[in-house]
């Protein structure tokens, strides 16, 4: 990599990390495993030794970071570190050694579960209990003592006299948390990713009622600050301490001596995680003896004297019990596989999806099979396997449909493409997504109006096309049982709002096949207004940047199709907007065409793409030759890569932009 290159990657690397921060600490809701973060933050931490950068050394010193800015906090007495971890059971035997050699003897090793919960700290003086904070960022926690009394168990008082602290993890009880996601799901909340996060967001509720009914638990397992000589010596012993003084431990752990006693523990518990009533994802491995904690002593972020041995992502078995045909929007058919429910990873599976007819063929998948299913970057469950030892005798071949499941029309496939489409226009699985496309957040943005209320308002033929939105009876729809006055009211709101939307909207609606919410927006600002769209020929509208000839033909297709004709116009005469309002602000851009990829912090990324159109510019949808600007927000990826690898495109990020506008409006 050249030096700009390891620039630009740190930038990246360091937006990335920042941004996954926020969904897990702030939000509670992150989108890759820990795995893959903490591969991001070692990816940098490598970089950074290199080429040290200031940006990245302080993305570096908020790795794991909780704190709410507008909680009250409470310094710890001593830092909350974290760990070093170690991805296989050699790593910790090639620590083990290191340390050994360190201190001249072979320390005995105490290893304990390392619970998937959320850290923290309790302090007593006097014996009494006198608050609990969150680890927050290792020095600072937020007080979260009113919340956290409401857990059992918890000792408010100890013989122990003396000032200190005890440290450990809030956990939600697996059972307890699919409960609770269900009713989530069944009140149309939004369920949580999983029980660490359950726990994260319950202990920051602002509501103690809502605290009550969320069923915390925790484990104890350390201590940190303690004013004078501390009651045990050794790890074990701390344990029996918290124990005898009252603290739920995990009874899981053992002392050993010697490597088979250390590769069996990790391994048992790596095989018994699905058994447990709470999540672990490693096994956290100390030096017992106390005193040699000292001798070890500490990096600037973690001991020296443990490691995290961390699991590989959880893998399990589930029986097959069929296999769904889904018809999506533009015809296509999706197969998702119906399993027998699975806890895994945080959440129970009981489907998955196995994206086209090849995926089957490849899999090799027949009825009754037995699938191997982990849940990639562990959010999304994704079948890796087929165990052949437990396929029933006389299994066959899942059989795939050549006509469409729901209005038996032959199928067709897309040339080059895995896909295989319904061929029919009038096919009601297409009508109903259709539909939910148009009133999607991107596309016109009706609330009220998902999968169910479409498909009981087709059922109910309160609607049979996508025009009937805006000719509503909406005295029927208050007539349907579970529908009141109030949702009715809030729908007739949405549907009339929606007509506010611009062209590039109401186009993106259509939900014409390959043309996503960029495209839309090149084509209306090129064609100006749906009269020349509906005219341009295939080979006009590949004038257009990012219309190649499939998306070019597939919208030549469109308008060649009188009930779509039929449609467009039914929604003018609605009055949808169907013609580009331009607010064109300078020539700055002019012959110059930009991509943003990542979210941006200072304006969203459809406001930055109006933005640049205004000034003249264009969007274009991926990286390619033609490619003048990329503009670099939080969360990259590929496109960052990409361009790097071409080296023609100037990599910039936002601010950067939006001086090249300075003093242009
Ligand atoms: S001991 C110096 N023991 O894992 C840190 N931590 O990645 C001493 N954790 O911050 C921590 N189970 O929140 C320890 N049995 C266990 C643990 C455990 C989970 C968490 C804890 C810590 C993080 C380190």
């Amino acid at each position: 990599m050249t030096k700009a290159q390891i620039r630009s990657r740190i930038q990246a690397l360091s937006a990335e990390i920042k941004r996954h921060n926020r969904l897990y600490y702030a939000e509670a809701s992150p989108e890759i495993a820990d795995y893959e973060y903490d591969l991001l933050v070692q990816e940098l931490q490598d970089l950074q030794a290199k080429h040290p950068l200031p940006q990245a050394l302080a993305v570096l010193d908020t790795v794991g970071i909780d704190l709410d800015k507008s909680a009250k906090t409470i310094p710890h007495k001593e830092r909350m570190a974290s760990l070093a971890n170690a991805y296989s059971i050699q790593e910790v035997i090639t620590w083990w050694d290191k340390i050994s050699l360190e201190l001249g003897e072979k320390p005995r090793l105490c290893l304990e579960p390392k619970i998937d919960g959320f850290g923290i700290n309790l302090f007593y003086s006097t014996g009494k209990l006198q608050y609990a904070t969150t680890r927050g960022d290792g020095s600072v926690g937020e007080d979260v003592s009113e919340n956290f009394l409401t857990l059992p168990q918890i000792p408010r008082e100890l013989s122990f006299q003396s000032d200190i602290e005890i440290r450990g993890e809030i956990y939600f009880p697996i059972k307890d948390f699919l409960a609770m996601n269900e009713s989530r799901r069944q009140n149309e909340e939004k369920p949580f990713a999983n029980p660490r996060n359950a726990a994260a967001g319950s202990i920051k509720l602002k509501d103690i009622k809502l605290v009550k009914a969320r069923p915390l638990r925790a484990f104890f397992y350390t201590t940190g600050y303690i004013a004078g000589t501390a009651p045990f010596n050794s790890q074990d012993t701390l344990l029996r301490w918290l124990q005898d003084s009252g603290f739920p431990i995990s009874d899981k752990h053992c002392v050993c001596k010697d490597k088979d006693s250390l590769i069996d523990f990790c391994t048992q518990m790596e095989e018994q995680r699905g058994e447990l009533d709470y999540d672990i994802d490693g096994v956290v491995v100390k030096v017992d003896d106390l005193a040699l904690h000292h001798r070890l002593g500490s990096t600037a972020k973690s001991p020296k004297w443990a490691i995290a041995y961390k699991f590989k992502p959880e893998e399990k078995e589930t029986l097959l019990k069929g296999v769904d045909f889904q018809v999506g929007r533009t015809g296509a058919i999706t197969p998702v596989a119906i399993l027998e429910p699975v806890y895994i990873s945080g959440t129970t599976v009981s489907r998955s999806t196995l994206h086209n007819f090849d995926e089957i063929r490849r899999l090799d998948i027949h009825e009754g099979d037995t699938l191997r299913l982990i849940k990639s970057g562990e959010i999304i469950p994704k079948i890796l396997a087929v165990n052949l030892d437990k396929r029933p005798a006389g299994a066959q071949p899942i059989s795939l449909p050549d006509t469409c499941p729901v209005c038996n029309s032959p199928l067709s496939r897309e040339a080059e493409a895995a896909i295989e489409y319904c061929s029919s226009a009038d096919c009601p699985a297409q009508l109903a997504r259709s539909i939910e496309h148009f009133a999607s957040r991107d596309a016109m943005d009706i609330t009220g109006l998902g999968t169910s209320s479409v498909s009981r308002f087709l059922q109910e033929g309160i609607i049979a096309s996508i025009a009937d939105l805006y000719q509503i009876d909406y005295e029927k729809v208050k007539e349907l049982e579970r529908i009141g006055e109030k949702s009715a009211q809030n729908l007739q709101d949405a549907i009339e709002k929606s007509k506010d939307k611009n062209f590039d909207r109401v186009l993106f609606a259509l939900g014409i096949r390959h043309v996503g919410t960029v495209t839309a927006r090149n084509l209306t600002v090129h064609f100006q207004n749906i009269e020349a769209l509906e005219a341009a020929t295939a080979e006009e509208l590949s004038e257009v940047p990012e219309v190649g000839d499939k998306i070019a033909e597939s919208i030549a297709d469109y308008f060649a199709n009188p009930k779509n004709l039929s449609l467009v116009q039914e929604l003018a005469k609605q009055g949808l907007k169907l013609s580009y309002e331009s607010k064109q602000e300078s020539e700055t851009f002019a012959e110059l065409s930009f991509l943003v990829t990542g979210s941006l912090s200072s304006i969203s990324r459809k406001d930055m793409e109006s933005l640049i159109i205004s000034h003249g510019g264009k969007i274009l949808s991926g990286v390619s030759k033609s490619l003048d600007y990329l503009i670099l927000g939080e969360k990259p990826g590929s496109k960052l890569t990409k361009a790097e690898k071409l080296g023609t495109v100037k990599i910039i990020n936002e601010d950067e932009l939006l001086a090249m506008l300075e003093g242009t409006s």
